[in-house]
């Protein structure tokens, strides 16, 4: 097995928390441009440090290690422990949470039947503690995974309820550079404002460890409810607008690879991410 993340994002966050030079002799570098741990448990800690960083302070986090190599690790560090060994210069408090968290909701994955069925709107105000007993548990289940947001059919729920929040940058995605705080939609419909559509990457708690480039109308307004049970209205565009969508898509029983038109846009985030063109599109190239 072999534990790998794109160089670019190894040096950029171990420069950020100041480990750079702690970690730089336990990997290697090969020609593919992604770092080779030397050894699984190094490659654990670290994994699990950037994930847990990256989510409570840079915005950063999965976009380091594709999620189908992390769920091979089996480990039971706590922060406490890789703080310990690797983190001793991180003095943030970390709310790290245990992966054998059995009361987590699991998310479910692609291929799951249930990912596909049309969800049901929420009937207000009387469903209103339904869907804040559901938002906690879509809170529970991505706990700590730095994800930019969840439609309760990944969990098994079949309501219409969504929240995300937008980074300011992402590794992964073409942002804007304006962050948008966490909103939790009941509800939620939108409609295009123009005609105009760009094609860009998404990727999915629901399909860890892949990306595809997906067509998303540029420009949208939405609607939903809040938890207090307010009418909202948004406005929003290039990555907002497409955050939203793809969210909004679940409700209806698509996730974004059925959206693929062409399937070469489809595969393993960090061969997309090492590709020529990806590098080339993030200006790294
Ligand atoms: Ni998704």
């Amino acid at each position: 097995m072999r534990f790998l993340v794109l160089r670019e994002n190894f040096i950029l966050l171990t420069q950020q928390i100041n480990i750079f030079n702690e970690l730089m002799p336990e990997v290697t570098e090969s020609r593919d441009n992604l770092m080779h741990f030397k050894d699984k448990k190094l490659a654990s800690m670290i994994v699990h440090s950037f994930l847990c960083f990256g989510c409570v302070a840079l915005n950063f986090s999965t976009e380091l290690f594709a999620m189908h190599h992390l769920r091979e690790i089996p480990t039971r560090f706590n922060i406490s422990q890789i703080r310990r060994v690797t983190m001793s210069t991180i003095s943030a408090t970390f709310d790290y949470p245990s992966q054998e968290d059995q009361t987590a909701p699991k998310i479910l994955h692609f291929g799951n039947p249930k990912l596909y069925e049309k969800s049901l709107p929420f009937k207000l105000p009387e469903e209103m503690p339904l869907a804040h007993e559901i938002l906690e548990q879509m809170k529970l289940a991505t706990k700590g995974m730095g994800n930019v947001g969840i439609a309760a059919p990944q969990i098994g729920i079949l309501k219409r309820i969504v929240m995300f929040a937008v980074p300011a940058t992402h590794p992964r995605y073409k942002t804007d550079g304006v962050a948008h705080p966490m909103r939790i939609m009941i509800n939620p419909s939108y409609t295009p404002l123009s005609d105009e559509k760009n094609l860009e990457w998404e990727g999915c708690l629901s399909v860890p460890g892949m990306m595809g480039k997906v067509w998303r109308h540029t420009h949208i307004q939405y609607e939903y409810t809040d938890l207090e049970g307010n009418k909202q209205t948004v406005k929003a565009s290039n990555f907002h607008a497409r955050v939203f969508q793809h969210e909004f898509n679940h409700l209806e029983g698509i996730l974004f690879p059925l959206l693929v038109e062409d399937k070469r846009d489809f595969g393993f985030t960090e061969a997309i991410m090492a590709s020529d063109e990806f590098r080339k599109s993030r200006g790294l190239g």
